[in-house]
């Protein structure tokens, strides 16, 4: 076969339409069965497989290079479509009714034993996956993931450009701000001593650029964050980052809205409702027990705490007493499906959060069962408490009692951990809704103080701005913010901003910052703030989340190409790496050696 002849088509589109025509395709072996005299490989590229026939009939050269393929060999062919003999009609396949007769090949490259198969619902760790990306970004699932980001990125340019957004690229090396993660630094080779960071978001860079005019700003911008590591979370991640001067939190909600719904209709063909429901953060803690409620289902928390005041029960009445809560969820059915040793086991889980116990209830016909049924056989304690939890027989209830943090995480914890167990989740659901109305501040317990819940640059909500006054309890503030959420994962969030320096200085105390300190890290924003800056507010979404969740994927890293492992590191690079001393040496830089590894 001549050799560089154009590709007329991809493999994986030949189809019936292409019958008795000749065809070149460029491709990979996915698979070789020899039968002697004839020879069958499938062929593989970016749109999927079609099937091959080498035979002594079509090209007896061709049929001994067909002899010698291994999988992943790479190779061009030349041939004519035929159609398939009827029993081997494949109607699964857009290429299963046809194949190419190869009458030229030309082999391009050979390829070694492969460390896993090129097939989708493998086996291989992730750490060998990840090693080999590139060949695990050969498996269809990794390609259909991959394309599907792109679909997503493809379909947010166009909606912005249509709506008037300009995309501005912002530095990726700034000065280190705190904006709640470890920022990830890079030292200055001109300035010893001196380290740019990595942005953990545009944050400032584009309210700066509400000060300069632009109205209505857009980036897919990359993010940098040096935190522990989950499943919905990577060192570094994507950002569809918006922010507007002049509107409403509302109607950023709404231009939202309409992104979202965009790409929901473009990326999978989904008509999604507009608008999103909208629930008050205090209502979100207070039904899910979080501020990312998944609300495909129900059993919500239940306040019991007023009745449970005066009971005997004094795991209870003793809870509230302290100033705390009892809430309960009822499983349906939950009473078959659990029995002691699993609730034991969940009670034991679920002290990582702070909780003492699990007590529970099964609910039958003759009334409680379980080991403190006995606290409420008097009395109209079974009517009460079924009333309140709309509990029906069978149903299992359990119980936390505890302060409102405990028991909103213990709660919430379990609401979603039973319902994933028992399946009681519609996959088939998008579950969008907003959390409005959110606190200024959130207490953080690591930290042992007061942080910003969204971050310091966030409006309070109107009429709340006084609580940032000398005297006042800046903790009872709400802000003007909003996370939007899918299924029950934060997918964004954003804010109304401080456009005064006067209000931002304030927020900067509430917050710690001494004024020198407040000069020092934010000087150049509260100086902007000083020339005529408009009121504006914005939103960040997680495109690796949002890519993640339409593909109906676990983790973020299957949508990412060259995502790093839970360990933050790179196995195909393996960086982090060190580096050669002449490098530390032009940065001035020296290796405190006290946690490297030992050689000895
Ligand atoms: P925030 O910090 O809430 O807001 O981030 C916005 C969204 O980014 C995603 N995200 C992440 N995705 C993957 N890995 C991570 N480590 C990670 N961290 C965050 C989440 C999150 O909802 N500047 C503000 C936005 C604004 O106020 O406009 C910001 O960054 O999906
Ligand atoms: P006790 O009286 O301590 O044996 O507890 C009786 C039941 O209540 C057990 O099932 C405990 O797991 C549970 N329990 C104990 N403390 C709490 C709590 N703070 N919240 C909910 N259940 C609890």
């Amino acid at each position: 076969m001549e050799k560089n002849l154009k590709r007329t088509t991809y493999a994986g589109l030949v189809d019936e339409a292409y019958l008795d025509q000749t065809v070149v395709l460029k491709g990979w072996v996915q698979k070789r069965r020899d039968l002697g005299s004839l020879i069958f490989i499938d062929l593989r590229d970016r749109e999927g497989i079609v099937q091959l026939v080498f035979s002594e009939e079509y090209s007896q050269a061709a049929l001994a290079v067909a002899d010698q393929l291994r999988n992943e060999y790479v190779i061009e062919v030349q041939g004519q479509v035929v159609a398939r003999a009827d029993k081997e009609v494949n109607a699964d396949m857009r290429t299963g009714k046809v194949e190419v007769r190869v009458t030229g090949i030309n082999l391009l490259n050979k390829s070694k034993a492969l460390p896993f198969d090129i097939k989708d619902d493998l086996n291989a760790s992730d750490e060998l996956r990840l090693q080999y990306r590139y060949l695990d970004l050969r498996r269809p699932e990794m390609q259909r993931a991959i394309r599907l980001r792109n679909r997503i990125i493809q379909s947010v340019h166009s909606y912005f450009d249509n709506n008037g957004f300009i995309d501005i690229e912002t530095p990726n090396l700034t000065k280190s701000t705190p904006e709640g993660a470890r920022d990830y630094l890079v030292p200055s080779r001109i300035y010893p001593g001196h380290f740019y960071a990595l942005p953990q978001s545009p944050q400032l860079f584009k309210q700066l650029l509400m000060g300069s005019g632009f109205d209505r700003y857009y980036q897919i911008a990359r993010c940098f964050r040096d935190e522990d590591l989950r499943g919905d979370r990577q060192p570094e991640f994507t950002q569809i980052d918006l922010e507007t001067s002049f509107l409403t939190a509302e109607e950023i909600q709404d231009l939202t809205e309409g992104l979202i719904a965009k790409v929901m209709k473009d990326t999978l063909n989904v008509d999604v409702k507009l608008p999103f429901q909208r629930m008050d953060w205090d209502d979100s803690m207070a039904r899910y027990g979080t501020d990312q409620p998944d609300v495909r289902f129900g059993m919500e928390l239940k306040d019991l705490s007023e009745m449970m005041a005066d009971t005997d029960f004094k795991v209870f009445s003793g809870a509230v007493a302290n100033g705390g809560q009892v809430k309960a969820i009822a499983v349906p059915g939950g009473a078959d499906l659990y029995s002691r040793k699993d609730l034991d086991k969940y009670g034991k889980y679920i002290e990582r959060f702070g909780a003492k116990g699990l007590a529970w209830l099964k609910v039958t016909d003759d009334g409680f069962s379980g080991p403190i049924a006995k606290f409420f056989k008097e009395g109209d304690w079974f009517d009460q408490i079924t009333a309140a939890t709309d509990a029906k027989s069978g149903d299992l209830l359990l119980f936390a009692a505890d302060s409102k943090r405990v028991v909103a995480q213990t709660l919430g914890y379990l609401r979603v951990a039973i319902a994933k167990e028992q399946d009681m989740i519609d996959e088939n659901k998008w579950a969008f809704l907003w959390i409005v109305n959110w606190p200024l501040f959130d207490y953080d317990v690591d930290l042992e103080r007061w942080v910003p819940a969204h971050h310091p640059f966030t409006m309070p909500a109107e009429g709340d701005a006084h609580y940032l006054n000398d005297g006042e309890d800046p903790h009872k503030a709400y802000a003007q913010s909003y996370d939007i959420i899918l299924n029950g994962l934060e997918l964004g969030g954003g804010s109304i901003r401080i456009h005064t320096r006067e209000l931002q200085m304030k927020m900067l105390k509430a917050l710690g910052f001494t004024p020198e300190r407040a000069e020092s890290q934010f000087g150049f924003l509260l100086k902007a703030l000083d020339y005529g800056f408009p009121p504006h507010g914005g939103l960040a979404i997680g495109l690796d989340r949002f890519a993640r969740l339409l593909a109906k994927r676990d983790n973020i890293r299957d949508v990412i190409a060259f995502p790093k492992n839970s360990k933050a590191t790179e196995p195909m690079t393996e960086a982090p790496t060190t580096v050669a001393d002449k490098q530390l040496l032009d940065l001035d830089l020296l290796i405190a050696k006290k946690d490297a590894p030992t050689e000895d």
